[in-house]
C-alpha cells in the first residue's frame, strides 16, 4: 500500500519522540512493502515562532492531502504568556475541530514489565485493560461565549444532541468488539449538559441490548480509577472530564509515556499522538519515552490504514523491549542503567528486524 502521512512535531520533547515514530514507520514499511510518504509541517509555539498561527494554512493543506498524522506535543513556558489565539494548545484544538475529529480514543493497558513503576499496587494495576472513549470537539474547549475581564471570566459548557448521539455510539460500537461493557461518565446530579447526555445515553442503549451501560459520576469514576481501576473497560465521556480521568488512567500503567491515542472522525482519517504533553523540562536531552509516539504509530496504521498485523508488530516489539529490561528514565528503577530516547528507539527497531510475529499483543486498540 501506499500512504501519505503528515507529521507535525511540534514543542519540547516532541521531535525527538516522533523522530522515534517515524523510524519505526519507515522500518515497517521496508518490512511489510509498504511506501510511506512522510511529510513535517508545523504546529503549537513552533508554529507561532515561524508564522505568527499555532496551526498555520499550509499545515492543515498538508494533512487535508495526507492519509493520517502523526503529532508529537504543543506548548511550553515560551508561550504561556501569549495571547490565546497565539497559544500553541490553540493548534491543537483548532486542527481536531478542523477535521472534526470528535471520538479521541485512549487505551489503558497494564503491562507486567512496567508494573513496577506504577503508582499503585500490583495487584490492583496488574488487569487494567480500559479504553477511554473522550468526546473532543465540544464541551468547555469550544462553547461560546468564552471571555474574561480583570473582573470575571466565562466558558460554557454547550454540548448539542448531535455531539453526544455520535460519540455514545462510537463508544457502543467499541464496547461491541471488546468486552460490551460501558461506563458513561457525567456530572448529572448537577450539570444540565451531563442530563442531556445521559438521556441520550439512555435512548442509544436501546439499540445495543448486547452493551451493558453504567452511568457513573465523574468524581466517583475518579476515585474507582484509583481503587479498582480493573473494573472499567470502556468509558464515555465529555471533553474535559475525559482529558483528566485520561492523565489519571494514564499512570496506572507506570507511565504516561507510554499511552497513545488516536482522534477519529468519520471516516478513516485520523490523528495520532501521544497522551503526554511537551514536557519541556526535558526537552533535547534525550529522557523522553518514545513509546507513546511508536505506539500512536501502530494505532494510525490499525485505524486508519487496516495494517493489522504491521500494528501488532510495533506492539510486540515495544513489548519485548520492556520484557527484556530496557528503559528510558519515566520507567527505571535505582541501579538501572538509562535508555536514552535513540538507545531505546534502537532497541525497538532491532527488535522489528528480528521478530518472529506472534500473537501476543499488548494493547488492545478496539
Ligand atoms: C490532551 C492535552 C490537550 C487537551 C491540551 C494540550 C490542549 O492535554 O490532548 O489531553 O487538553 O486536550
Ligand atoms: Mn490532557
Amino acid at each position: 500500500m501506499e500512504k501519505r502521512v503528515a507529521v507535525l512535531p511540534g514543542d519540547g520533547i516532541g521531535p525527538e519522540v516522533t523522530e522515534a515514530a517515524v523510524k519505526v514507520l519507515e522500518v515497517i514499511g521496508r518490512r511489510f512493502s509498504h511506501t510511506f510518504h512522510v511529510s513535517y509541517g508545523s504546529i503549537g509555539g513552533a508554529a507561532v515562532d515561524l508564522f505568527s498561527n499555532p496551526l498555520p494554512a499550509e499545515t492543515v493543506t498538508l494533512c487535508e492531502s495526507s492519509d493520517a498524522v502523526l503529532l508529537g506535543a504543543v506548548g511550553g513556558p515560551k508561550w504561556d504568556n501569549n495571547s490565546s489565539e497565539l497559544r500553541p494548545e490553540k493548534g491543537l484544538l483548532a486542527i481536531r475541530k478542523h477535521f472534526d475529529l470528535f471520538a479521541n480514543l485512549r487505551p489503558v493497558k497494564a503491562v507486567p514489565s512496567l508494573l513496577h513503576a506504577s503508582p499503585l499496587k500490583e495487584e490492583v494495576a496488574k488487569d487494567v485493560d480500559m479504553l477511554i472513549v473522550r468526546e473532543l470537539t465540544g464541551g468547555l474547549y469550544f462553547g461560546e461565549p468564552s471571555r474574561r475581564t480583570d473582573k470575571s471570566a466565562v466558558d460554557s459548557l454547550v454540548y448539542t444532541r448531535e455531539e453526544i448521539e455520535r460519540i455514545v455510539e462510537r463508544s457502543f460500537e467499541i464496547a461491541r468488539l471488546r468486552s460490551g461493557k460501558v461506563a458513561s461518565v457525567d456530572k448529572a446530579n448537577v450539570l444540565e449538559s451531563s442530563k442531556l447526555w445521559r438521556q441520550i445515553v439512555e435512548e442509544k442503549k436501546k439499540a445495543y441490548p448486547d452493551v451493558e451501560v453504567e452511568h457513573m459520576l465523574v468524581d466517583s469514576t475518579a476515585m474507582k480509577l484509583i481503587t479498582n481501576p480493573a473494573q472499567f473497560d470502556v468509558i464515555v465521556t465529555e471533553n474535559m472530564f475525559g482529558d483528566i480521568l485520561s492523565d489519571e488512567a494514564s499512570v496506572i500503567t507506570g507511565s504516561l509515556g507510554v499511552l497513545p491515542s488516536a482522534s477519529m472522525g468519520h471516516d478513516g482519517f485520523g490523528l495520532y499522538e501521544p497522551v503526554h504533553g511537551s514536557a519541556p523540562e526535558i526537552a533535547g536531552l534525550g529522557l523522553a519515552n518514545p513509546a507513546a509516539a511508536i505506539l500512536s504509530v501502530a494505532m494510525m496504521l490499525h485505524y486508519s490504514f487496516n495494517m493489522k498485523a504491521e500494528a501488532a508488530a510495533i506492539e510486540e516489539a515495544v513489548n519485548t523491549v520492556f520484557e527484556d529490561g530496557f528503559y528510558t528514565a519515566d520507567l527505571v528503577e535505582p541501579g538501572q542503567r538509562v535508555l536514552s530516547t535513540r538507545e531505546w528507539t534502537s532497541k525497538v527497531l532491532d527488535e522489528l528486524d528480528v521478530q518472529s510475529v506472534s500473537n501476543s499483543i499488548m494493547f488492545s486498540y478496539v
